[in-house]
């Protein structure tokens, strides 16, 4: 059967754990792995913009022998009409995986349904899993593990990031505490979902900045995601306020506590510049996991499709 990357809990936290541990092998010894030497095709969709998601899948597959066939809604019929299953027949015929940034999680459901290879969510307005994938790699780096660590993710909880971090930090064994306005949490299947998935580890959603106190991992996104810019508003900024990362957040965390952000970041709105561009901040190196984690979740797709 095809296996798909639709949302982090496509894969068992087992899954989950042995592709992180196969990226940081990929990582060590990057030019080693060529499984889509031939070269495969992997399909690259675009309908929103994105600068680290483009690069490193690019890249990735390159670097695993493959060829990386880049395409954007607004050159390709998919832009102008064509459905998507009639899209993905052509695509799945040619190419060993297809990897899709877009709006609806059911336009890639949509996709998955048709498809005779791997579909991969490259970020919709409900999930982000590759960038959490790359995230854990990074706690994997700087903690040796990510089961009983606490990450707080702050700022605004009811997009596609804090529901990655619910459902794959959970997968994960992370205690994850999500803190936002009360106009702007998660919703409760998401919350659901997540804490079904957990096992010891604890999931707290909550409107107090105080759950930075004690966290290893302080995580946060923009206020305002792609495709949602009409939430730009001062009024709803200014209810985020409280929860910016900035310094006084990194105080109450843990001495040994790393910033994460998925980037792009807008300085002295969700995170102010002194932590961003600090010490603690850690999104260089969890901004370049981005290849290393989604090369490894390629192969693992690829070879599982075999
Ligand atoms: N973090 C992330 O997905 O960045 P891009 O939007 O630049 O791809
Ligand atoms: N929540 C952000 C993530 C960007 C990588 C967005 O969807 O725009």
């Amino acid at each position: 059967m095809t296996r798909h990357f639709l949302a982090d809990d496509d894969l068992t936290a087992d899954e989950q754990s042995q592709i992180l541990d196969l990226a940081a092998q990929m990582k060590q010894d990057r030019h080693r792995f060529t499984p889509l030497a031939g070269p495969r095709s992997v399909a690259l969709l675009f309908d929103k913009p994105s600068t680290r998601t483009r690069v490193s899948f690019a890249v990735g597959v390159s670097e695993l022998g493959g060829y990386p066939l880049v395409l954007d809604s607004g050159t390709s019929q998919l832009g102008r009409g064509e459905t998507i299953e009639d899209t993905t027949r052509v695509l799945d015929r040619q190419c060993a995986a297809i990897v899709w940034r877009t709006f609806g999680q059911d336009r890639l459901e949509a996709m998955a349904s048709v498809s005779a290879v791997p579909v991969v969510n490259a970020l919709t307005d409900l999930f982000h899993p590759c960038q959490i994938l790359a995230d854990l790699l990074t706690i994997r780096e700087r903690f040796g593990t990510t089961r009983g660590r606490t990450l707080t993710y702050l700022g605004d909880a009811a997009n596609n990031m804090a529901n990655s971090y619910l459902v794959g930090g959970a997968l994960a064994g992370l205690n994850v505490r999500v803190a936002g306005p009360k106009n702007a949490l998660p919703d409760d299947r998401v919350v659901e979902r997540a804490r079904r998935l957990a096992t010891d580890n604890e999931i707290t959603i909550t409107d107090d900045p105080e759950a930075a106190a004690g966290a290893d991992i302080l995580a946060t996104d923009t206020w305002v995601s792609m495709g949602q810019e009409t939430a730009s508003s001062a009024e709803r900024l200014a209810t985020l306020a409280p929860y910016r990362i900035d310094a006084a957040a990194v105080q109450r965390a843990r001495d040994t506590a790393i910033v994460l952000h998925c980037l792009p970041a807008y300085r002295g709105n969700e995170i102010s510049a002194d932590v961003l561009d600090g010490p603690r901040s850690a999104v260089w190196d969890q901004a370049e996991n981005r290849l290393h984690a989604q090369k490894a979740l390629l192969t693992w797709l690829v070879e599982q499709h075999e």
